[in-house]
């Protein structure tokens, strides 16, 4: 779907008002108190009531109107949903008209169209027939034409980071990914660097390719900087970039393989996440770090019982070749940290046990340092995704001790969130350090307001908003 968003000055043909709970007050009052006894009738036998996720059209003379639930106690990231909803609704309907940004809320017109973008999205890249329409969405009243460019360039990543994830994992060597990233990155200033297997010898990533060795797409480490004049703050970026997780000779059962091509969620949203911060121009500085590789169990793959040597000169010994973004995140995190930043963040697709613990829709948040993982967590609320903060007790490190190397990359069953958020912590340096496993929400199992069933893209919003809140501290 190729969507336009623009303003108007008058409500057109199809128009959209949001109603609140108990329907009573509207975004449009006047029409709202205009509506007619059928009209009335219509909304009663639809059940229609004013929750979120509510959205009837009624016939009014030539017109059509949208009513749209705004709820009890309406936020951003409700209105966020309700105009997800709206999108939903409108079907093939050409251009819509809407007041629904008119209710008094701090960053409404920017809730409004990124829930409607995203709404609308659909994976169509692969069927045979061209199934993608237009639309437009057309703001009533006077609206800020930034605030239409911001929102649109955060659906914009969002949606990148989504197909990115969706796409099947053939198609995603590590390389095509670097090559996805160069594209989408084309005329903004952020200086790419790429290594390749030669160099990740040279440079020491002994965990990247570990993990690539059983695999025939060569291991990739994309690194990115965007350095604003007048920046005072450095942030660090680590995303977890396996593009296919068989698990490897620990070989993953059908259940637990087949959405597997989702384990670069969070390389994807680290590297859209970038690309908004830097056409939003905040003024921080942003380096990211992706290490790239499929998880396959060829003939060179990793054993249990081999030892790695990962880019800080510590040793990692590989007892379960499915927990392996650890090993490739430990020479992220060694990279990232070697530059000192003020911020180290990691976003990972990392464990079943913190998407057993915490369900579909909630990241597990730990960290090195409260006021590190306090601005992560607002910066999350503010994006409208949910984060949840675990603990990191030290004493639960010697689960990881290993009788051979500097630790053994898997734990007990019991924790295993935890001990995998320990294990990074021996890469992450001295600095405040925050590990997002985002296992859960990084895949979307229905469809509702602006989420999507497969990729997410999860985490864009929170690390353009980290990036943001770093701005003014
Ligand atoms: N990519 C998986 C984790 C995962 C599970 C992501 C479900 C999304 C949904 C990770 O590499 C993995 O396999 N982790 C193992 C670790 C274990 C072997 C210590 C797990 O969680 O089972
Ligand atoms: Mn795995
Ligand atoms: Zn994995």
């Amino acid at each position: 779907m190729t969507t336009t968003i623009g303003s108007t000055t008058q409500p057109g043909v199809a128009h959209a008002i949001g109603v609140y709970e108990g329907r009573e007050t509207s975004t449009d009052q006047d029409l709202f108190d205009g509506l007619g006894l059928s009209q009335l009738a219509l909304l009663d036998a639809s059940g229609f009531t004013g929750k979120i996720s509510q959205v009837v059209a009624v016939p009014d003379g030539d017109k059509l109107l949208y009513l749209v639930g705004l709820g009890e106690e309406l936020d951003r990231e409700q209105l966020r949903q309700a105009a997800g909803w709206l999108a939903r609704s409108v079907g093939r309907i050409e251009e819509v008209t809407t007041s629904l940004h008119s209710v008094g809320l701090d960053g409404a017109v920017q809730a409004v169209i990124e829930g409607f973008l995203l709404g609308q999205y659909e994976f169509t890249e692969y069927h045979a027939s061209d199934v993608a329409g237009t639309a437009s969405l057309l703001l009533v009243g006077d609206v800020d034409d930034a605030d239409i460019e911001r929102a649109g360039s955060l659906a914009m990543a969002v949606t990148w980071a989504r197909d990115l994830v969706n796409r099947p994992p053939r198609d995603k060597s590590p390389q095509a990914i670097v090559e996805a990233f160069q594209s989408l990155a084309e005329g903004l200033p952020i200086d790419v660097t790429v290594w390749d297997v030669a160099d990740l010898e040279r440079e020491r990533c002994g965990g990247l390719l570990g993990v690539n060795a059983g695999s025939t797409a060569p291991a990739r480490m994309l690194m990115a900087e965007y350095s604003p004049e007048g920046a005072t703050q450095t942030l660090a970026v680590v995303g977890k970039g396996i593009v296919f997780d068989s698990g490897g000779l620990n070989l993953k059962s059908f259940e637990f393989m087949k959405t597997m091509k989702s384990d670069m969620a969070g390389a994807a949203a680290t590297m859209a996440g970038l690309v908004a911060i830097a056409r939003a121009q905040i003024l921080t500085r942003v380096l990211v770090y992706v290490p790239l590789t499929e998880n396959m169990p060829g003939g060179a793959a990793n054993r249990p019982g081999d030892v790695l040597t990962a880019r800080n000169g510590k040793t990692m010994e590989v007892l379960n070749t499915d927990a392996e973004g650890r090993l490739v995140l430990a020479d992220g995190l060694s990279l990232a940290a070697e530059g000192n930043p003020d911020l180290i963040v990691d976003i990972a697709t990392l464990t079943g046990a913190s998407h057993v613990a915490l369900g579909h829709k909630y990241a597990g948040l730990w960290s090195s340092s409260d006021a590190a993982g306090s601005l992560v967590e607002a910066a999350a609320a503010r994006a409208g995704e949910r984060v949840w903060r675990m603990p990191l007790p030290l004493d639960y490190r010697k689960a990881i001790d290993s009788d051979v190397a500097d630790m053994k990359n898997t734990g007990e069953r019991y924790g295993g969130a935890i001990h995998a958020a320990l294990f990074l912590k021996e890469f992450a340096g001295d600095g405040p350090w925050v590990h997002l496993d985002i296992a859960g929400p990084a895949w979307g199992y229905d469809k509702a307001g602006y989420q999507s069933v497969g990729g997410t893209g999860f985490g864009v919003s929170t690390l353009v908003e980290v990036a943001g809140l770093m701005e003014g501290s």
